[in-house]
């Protein structure tokens, strides 16, 4: 697999050797550039997008192997349609897009000339778009595939960008490169095998934020103890490997202002407990520290662009195992908040350890808001399917901000309702709630489960069991594991608290 080693910009010229792209727009209009190229090939671009019946759609391309005159080994016609429709989201698609054609043609180097025809505009932060859709796009997970350096196709790319100003188009760059690691580190750490990232294993790599300045704080099973999470330490004590709570945070902002808390459900392996889950599909569960994935990939996206805000990360890590130790249904725990929960189905363990994660983020940091990300529950993929992440809220203000910052980075979400009635669905005769409803509502119950550990703060939740891995491929993720919140989070903290 062809590999995005090296993202680079330079002034606009037209290439005279290599690979180049150039973007054509409805109706084969050709900015200057373009135009140049097209010119040495006396009227053979036209006569070609005649033949193969390329307009300059959007996201169309043509494709021309050596075509006489320009020396260019290969030229490729890339599509962007009218001037109008254009987003910064249609950027990272292109970006996306071309990449996986430079893929194709198997080359090391290659120039993107990012100028539009006349009447195009083509900022730096859309140049910025492309350039993180084409590293998203060419991003592989094959850490344990022992024969890939055996493989002749194996080869790295280095791409240059083309562009009117370069220096902003760099500057663009240093921020949404930094996001880009971000969803990458989140994709790594969903697609690892559970027998590698244990809880402890996890919490190791949450502690590798501090080389970009964050503050890691690494809670083990007496610390836990001490404070009284036995919701979560119930989660645990059916697997041999301990359980973590990891704390990142970044002071980017003003000194005293209340920070943002991003909480995340890190179940590293969820193979139901002493409810166990069926086997077919089990090993889809590796992924079920989605949300905790996020939390870190966002940290790692806000520490590297170096945001000028308060965020903190609190991850919950614990592997849900059945073994003779392991929780029953029928249990009663008592969590650090006070609250008693009978559990009647182990299967419902990521809204036990955020349970305690929620409390405690709230008693210790006293956020101005708070998020929690979960691949929670199977009833948000029957709601929602792969496209939308569910979103709650008990705060107007917040959740809007969120559903803004969905639209903003592309990475979509759905509000579902809360309420009284739904509440009442988990109270129990035997505790104070029950960890789960009837057969209805599974996501909403499960949140009302969760709103009741929030504790009046501003808190929004986010269901990512659909969209967190399994979702289909697209132009700017051909990975299992998508990344899934790292943009929105990073999103909704630069549009609204820096
Ligand atoms: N981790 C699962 C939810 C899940 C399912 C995530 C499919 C991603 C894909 C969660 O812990 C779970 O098992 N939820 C149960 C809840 C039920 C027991 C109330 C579920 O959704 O079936
Ligand atoms: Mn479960
Ligand atoms: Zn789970």
């Amino acid at each position: 697999m062809t590999r995005l080693s090296k993202v680079s910009f330079s002034k606009l010229a037209a290439p005279g050797k290599g690979v180049s792209v150039v973007l054509a727009g409805t109706d084969l209009a050709l900015g200057p550039i373009a135009g140049e190229v097209a010119s040495k090939l006396e009227g053979g671009l036209e006569r070609a997008a005649g033949i193969a019946g390329f307009k300059g759609k959007k996201k169309s391309m043509m494709n021309l192997i050596a075509p006489g005159g320009t020396g260019l080994d290969r030229l490729i016609a890339f599509g962007i349609g009218g001037p109008d429709e254009l987003q910064l989201e249609d950027w990272r698609a292109f970006g996306g897009a071309v990449l996986a054609e430079l893929q194709k043609s198997k080359t090391e180097t290659a120039t993107v000339v990012l100028e539009g025809p006349a009447g195009y505009e083509i900022s730096a932060e859309a140049v910025a778009e492309f350039a993180m859709g084409a590293k998203l796009r060419a991003y592989v997970f094959d850490t344990y595939k022992s024969k890939k350096a055996e493989d002749e196709t194996e080869k790295d790319l280095s791409l240059t960008i083309a562009v009117a100003d370069p220096r902003a188009a760099k500057k663009a760059w240093g921020v949404a490169d930094a996001v880009a690691e971000g969803v990458i580190l989140a994709r790594d750490l969903v697609n690892e095998p559970p027998n590698v990232l244990g809880p402890v294993e996890f919490a190791d790599k949450a502690r590798e934020l501090e080389k970009l300045g964050v503050e890691v704080e690494i809670l083990g099973e007496k610390e836990m103890k001490k404070l009284k999470m036995a919701a979560l330490l119930g989660v645990a004590q059916g697997s041999t490997r301990p359980p973590r709570l990891a704390v990142m945070r970044w002071n980017g902002g003003k000194k005293n202002s209340a920070p943002v808390a991003l909480v995340g459900k890190g179940v590293v392996f969820d193979t139901g407990g002493i409810s166990i889950k069926p086997a077919a599909g089990m090993d889809e569960m590796k992924g079920d520290m989605g949300g905790a994935a996020a939390v870190v990939g966002a940290m790692r996206a806000i520490a590297g662009r170096n945001a000028k805000a308060n965020v903190i990360g609190v991850i919950g890590l614990v592997e849900n195992m059945p073994d003779g130790n392991a929780q029953r249904p029928g249990d009663i725990v008592t969590a650090m908040s006070g609250t008693t929960i009978e559990i009647l189905n182990t299967d419902a363990e990521g809204r036990l350890v955020l349970a305690d994660a929620l409390w405690y983020t709230q008693e210790k940091y006293k956020p101005a808001i708070m998020i929690d990300l979960a691949t929670l529950t199977g009833a948000v993929l029957v709601a929602l399917g792969n496209h939308n992440a569910g979103l709650f809220s008990n705060d107007e203000d917040l959740a809007g901000n969120l559903l803004a910052a969905a639209k903003a980075s592309g990475e979509p979400l759905w509000r579902l309702p809360l309420s009284k009635d739904y509440d009442k669905l988990i109270d129990t005769p035997n505790a104070d709630v029950k960890n789960v409803g009837g057969r209805w509502a599974g996501s909403i119950t499960a949140a009302q489960f969760l709103q009741r550990f929030a504790n009046d703060v501003p808190w929004a939740h986010l269901d990512i069991a659909g969209t967190a891995f399994g979702a289909p491929k697209d132009d700017i993720s051909q990975s299992w594991a998508s990344g899934y919140g790292v943009r929105l989070l990073n999103q909704l903290v630069a549009d609204h608290y820096e």
